[in-house]
């Protein structure tokens, strides 16, 4: 069964909903999302959105302190576009109903680490869920759009399923499509095809990622043939919500905003004292990998499972009307944030690193695109600044519709496009292996590949990773495909570009801390990787 549409879309969060809107004024979009529309790490976004909107801030100071976060591996054209965009983008959410959080009638700034003045525009401290509701709405009144739940992506179409000649610039032609609800692969055939599937958190034991963070774009991109890179810079937040061992209810962890941080609250090792003066100058307000790198040194020297955050010193009343989810969520779990203190530990939180695109978030692929969190812009280098990815993704979303518009009328063949073939394959009875898998996967990541490298443990994490690849190919081989084995697939593929990545970089830059190469060499630039396709299924 094959649809049809000038321009697919892949997901359905701030990168994909602001992009099918945009590109809906001209073209008409299909948009897939593999699970409900509001299932993304969008909705879970808190502090905000950073932009210049106040007297006491300027362009240069925001895009100065991407770059200084970025540690020397920004495109600084890029983050000039993204920053000095950023307010239109901003206004623009704001028309098509986007509420956020006034101060006299004038949005309310926060302050987040990393950044110079306050400038994160948010809707209290559920910012994602705002933004995520706003653009729903706006896309349910839209006939352009046909929007897909429980849709799938297994693979991108290229030349490789339609057995044209082999070249050496690849087109996509859409992508095969599992529909979780009836079972059926479908085709979904188009001009342009975007990739807009997120982050990867999950491959990690602790995140703040909810489930759909697999890494299935990048996975999917990488077996198109198309170019990542920077995969060893993932971000780990430094303060998510500890819970003991088996006590987490949910698969992923709860975020303690930045933006408390960014409110004045300190952080203190288990025994009180406050120890970020030891660590940076800039104290609770430094970057995210110079906190999450203080956090997991503090842990380790003291032996301890998690650090406190403390905002004792603030009115009770303005915590609760800041943070009122951060608040109510604390009070559940027994906490009351006005006079406890929080328990806090570091866990993945996002990926600089993904798939290369230009300003115009054209892919190395002919017709595919990419926005959001799975790409690689330039714009956030080695580290990303606090709230500078809400904002990619608007930037970046509005420049390739701008650019698909240009192209819309181009000359494209019409191939043939064969049906899914499962005809070799038998429905899977062991479901226990991949859930075995999965959890073997995120271990090791989380102890080999986390926020301490080391040469050792990367090679250890490689050969284990390796083995998972060649197994879970045999078993992609001869099943019938499902979520869960899909997700896996993707998993182990995105951990080991991640891996590879990291052994790339003979250095400490950012997020990727070696002990065999503590220092920082002159910037090397993007580490890329690409598929030889040999391996291409
Ligand atoms: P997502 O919002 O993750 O959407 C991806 C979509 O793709 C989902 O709908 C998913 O279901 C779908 N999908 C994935 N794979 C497939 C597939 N194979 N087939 C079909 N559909 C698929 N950033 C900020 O700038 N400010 C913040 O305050 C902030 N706070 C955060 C708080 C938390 C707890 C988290 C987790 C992240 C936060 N971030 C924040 C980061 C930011 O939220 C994300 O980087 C951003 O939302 C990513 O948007 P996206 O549209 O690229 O991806
Ligand atoms: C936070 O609210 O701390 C998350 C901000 C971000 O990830 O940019």
């Amino acid at each position: 069964m094959a649809d049809e549409s000038d321009v697919l879309i892949i997901g359905s969060g701030i990168a994909g909903l602001y992009t099918a809107l945009k590109c809906a004024e001209f073209a008409n979009v299909i948009l897939v999302t593999k699970k409900g529309t509001s299932d993304s790490n969008t909705n879970y976004a808190q502090g905000g959105i950073a932009s210049v909107f106040s007297s006491e801030d300027t362009f240069d100071q925001h895009i100065n302190d991407t770059l200084v976060a970025g540690a020397g591996l920004c495109d600084k054209d890029s983050v000039e576009m993204m920053v000095k965009e950023g307010p239109d983008r901003i206004r623009e959410l704001i028309d098509i109903g986007t509420q956020f959080t006034l101060k006299d009638g004038n949005l309310h700034l926060a302050k987040e680490g990393g950044h110079s003045a306050s400038r994160i525009v948010h809707a209290k401290d559920l910012t994602g869920r705002e933004v995520e509701r706003s653009l729903l709405a706006k896309i349910s009144e839209n006939t352009s759009i046909r929007m897909i739940e429980n849709a799938f992506a297994i693979d991108l179409i290229t030349e490789h399923h339609v057995n044209a000649p082999s070249k050496s610039n690849f087109t996509c032609f859409g992508a095969y499509v599992h529909n979780t609800a009836t079972d059926k692969i479908n085709i979904i055939r188009a001009k342009f095809t975007i990739i807009a599937t997120g982050g990867l958190g999950q491959i990690y034991l602790h995140t703040t990622n909810p489930e759909i963070a697999t890494g299935d774009g990048y996975a999917m991109a990488y077996r198109a043939g198309a170019q990542l890179a920077n995969m060893e810079f993932i971000q780990f937040h430094p303060t998510s919500l500890y819970e003991p061992d088996g006590t987490r209810k949910k698969n992923y962890a709860f975020l303690i905003s930045e933006a408390v941080r960014g409110h004045g609250a300190l952080l203190r090792n288990k025994s009180g004292k406050l120890f970020m003066t030891d660590y940076d100058q800039r104290k609770e307000l430094a970057p995210r990998d110079i906190v999450a790198r203080a956090i997991d040194a503090e842990l380790k020297k003291h032996g301890d499972d998690f650090v406190y955050i403390d905002m004792t010193h603030l009115p009770k009343d303005e915590i609760a009307d800041n943070f009122p989810n951060i608040y109510k969520k604390c009070l559940e779990m027994g906490i009351d944030a006005s006079c406890d203190y929080i328990p806090v530990v570091p866990a993945a939180h996002y990926s600089c690193g993904g798939i290369v695109v230009d300003k115009n978030s054209r892919t190395t692929l002919n017709r595919l695109y990419a926005v959001g969190e799975v790409t690689m812009t330039g714009v956030h280098g080695a580290n990303r600044l606090a709230s500078n990815s809400l904002l990619e993704a608007l930037i970046f979303g509005k420049h390739a519709a701008v650019d698909i518009q240009n192209r819309i009328n181009e000359t494209f063949n019409k191939v043939s496009i064969p049906e899914w073939d499962d005809s070799d394959t038998i429905t899977a009875d062991e479901k226990v292996m991949i859930s075995h898998a999965v959890k073997e996967l995120k271990l090791l990541m989380w102890n080999y590949v986390g926020i301490v490298r080391s040469d050792l443990r990367l090679q250890y994490a490689e050969r284990r990773i390796n083995n998972l690849l060649k197994e879970v190919k045999g078993i992609y081989k001869r099943t019938k495909v499902f979520s869960g084995l899909l997700e896996l697939r993707n998993l182990i593929q995105t951990a080991s570009l991640i891996v590879k990545g990291a052994q790339m970089r003979k250095e400490s830059r950012g997020l990727h801390y070696n002990i065999n190469y503590p220092a920082l060499l002159k910037p090397e630039g993007a580490i890329t990787t690409q598929s030889k396709l040999q391996n291409y299924s």
